[in-house]
């Protein structure tokens, strides 16, 4: 795991995206390949553009991270963020191996509970939880309410006074750390809503003990997401282990310290962030403390084993220009690239297209605003109109932050598990964009 950020330049070739990534290949015939299944089928029954999700990866990939809590010794639990990817076969398949939630609202509480996940098994994140899902949560028994401010613990004391119940709470702790990402998903920074100001954190937690209905566990931390270094994840985890010395040298009780999410994949062949060496960190910091830890992983498990099938629409040739390759997938569909201008792989379905010699091509999706851009000048074979290509990467903060704009219905969604695959999500039908429209009377024309 690299110490500093350094990005590939020139981008990787389709070759190199592929060598590096063991659970896609191209076969001669069939073309690109997910664990053994031809994308081609996927995309000849479903259609495009369509989420595809490897079910072995993101498994694999989860019993890498805990496997590596294992052999650092640590006693860690593992919360899956859920706002990563909180499709219920996902959630379902993570119950399965035993993991648990990681949530930010009623709705992803609902979720993981319908998945079977049981609450104590869940720990609610998040800088404004409102009352009623407070409520829903302690009335359910949450596992762990990670609070984020001094009002917020208020509150949740006086929830459970009303309920007659009590609240397993940390504190979220501001470490004010950089932890070197992009600026809109950095979050361990002063400046940033998140958490509680580290120096305060002592003293409200001695508050917190005292107060009814709360059980003071610990504290938690998150700084961000997309962290490929582990330098700033060790000096978060320095700061909340002298706060955990501190609060204990006044008596009071720490058990718990919960070590947030964050840790980068690799999308542009970049090194990705290793499990073992965020273990590392956590082990050099946090080992000798004696408490129970948790981490709260969404990308890096779930990032990697995904991607969106997209078919080219047209190839809009400019003269000596490079081309624009409009797709039928946009920015409604995968929202990274026109929010953090993110780079994601983009690999042809067809093993005769992968063999072409590439040209620079801008990629564009077909909504009205210039920012459905997915690539600017990216090397890629000659395609044409009909030709599909995959964008890789997009299991994690992909299908979850799509909408409807410009009223294109949510693309499908397939889960390749076991050999296998099956539709998860179908395409949203057309008239299922205005289902919950309601046309006041004196309004309704034919609608
Ligand atoms: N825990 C907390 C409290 C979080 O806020 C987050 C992510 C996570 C865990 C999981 O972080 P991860 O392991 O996935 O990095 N939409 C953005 C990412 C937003 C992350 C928000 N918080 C993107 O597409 O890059």
């Amino acid at each position: 795991m690299a110490d500093d950020v350094t990005f590939h330049d020139p981008d990787p070739s389709v070759a190199e995206l592929l060598a590096s990534r063991p659970y896609l290949d191209m076969d001669p015939l069939c073309g690109l390949m997910l664990d053994g299944v031809a994308l081609n089928d996927i995309a000849d029954k479903v259609g495009t553009p369509c989420w595809v999700l490897s079910g072995d990866t993101l498994r694999a990939r989860m019993h890498r991270m805990r496997q590596a809590m294992q052999d650092a010794g640590l006693n860690a639990s593992i919360y899956y963020a859920v706002k990563a990817n909180d499709h219920l076969a996902v959630l379902s398949l993570l119950r399965e191996e035993g993991f648990g939630a990681d949530i930010v609202s009623g709705g992803e509480l609902a979720r993981a509970l319908k998945a079977g996940i049981p609450a104590h098994h869940i720990v609610f994140s998040g800088v404004g939880k409102s009352d009623a899902e407070l409520e829903q949560a302690i009335g359910l028994g949450i596992g762990q309410i990670n609070v984020e401010s001094a009002e917020e613990l208020e509150i949740i004391s006086s929830i459970t006074s009303k309920l007659g119940k009590q609240a397993t709470i940390t504190l979220r702790v501001n470490p004010d750390v950089d932890a070197r990402t992009h600026a809109k998903i950095t979050t361990g920074l002063a400046a940033n809503k998140f958490g509680i100001p580290y120096d305060d954190a002592a003293a409200l937690y001695a508050h917190a003990a005292s107060l009814p209905g709360i059980r003071a566990a610990g504290f938690s931390t998150h700084i961000g997401s997309q962290i490929l270094s582990v330098a700033p994840y060790r000096a978060a985890y320095a700061r909340i282990a002298d706060l955990v010395r501190t609060v204990r040298a006044a008596g009071q009780t720490v058990d718990v310290v919960d070590c947030g999410g964050g840790l980068g994949i690799s999308y542009r062949n970049e090194p990705e962030g290793q499990p073992e060496a965020l273990a590392g960190a956590i082990r050099a910091e946090l080992g000798g403390l004696d408490v129970r830890l948790a981490i709260e992983p969404g990308r890096w498990p779930v990032g990697p084993s995904g991607l969106l099938l997209s078919t080219v629409i047209l190839n809009k040739s400019r003269g000596d220009e490079a081309p624009f390759l409009v797709l039928d997938a946009a920015m409604n569909d995968l929202l990274r690239p026109s929010m953090y201008d993110a780079w994601h792989g983009l690999v042809p379905l067809s093993p005769h297209d992968a063999t072409l010699a590439a040209i620079p091509t801008h990629v564009v999706g077909p909504v009205c605003e210039s920012g459905d851009t997915f690539a600017r000048d990216r090397q890629l074979p000659p395609m044409q109109r009909g030709a599909r290509l995959a964008i890789l990467d997009t299991g994690a903060y992909g299908a979850v932050m799509s909408s409807t704009y410009n009223s294109r219905p949510l693309a499908a969604e397939v889960l390749v598990d076991k050999g296998t695959w099956h539709v998860i999500r179908p395409r949203q039908p057309q008239d299922a964009l205005w289902q919950d429209e309601r046309v006041p009377s004196h309004l309704a024309g034919t609608a």
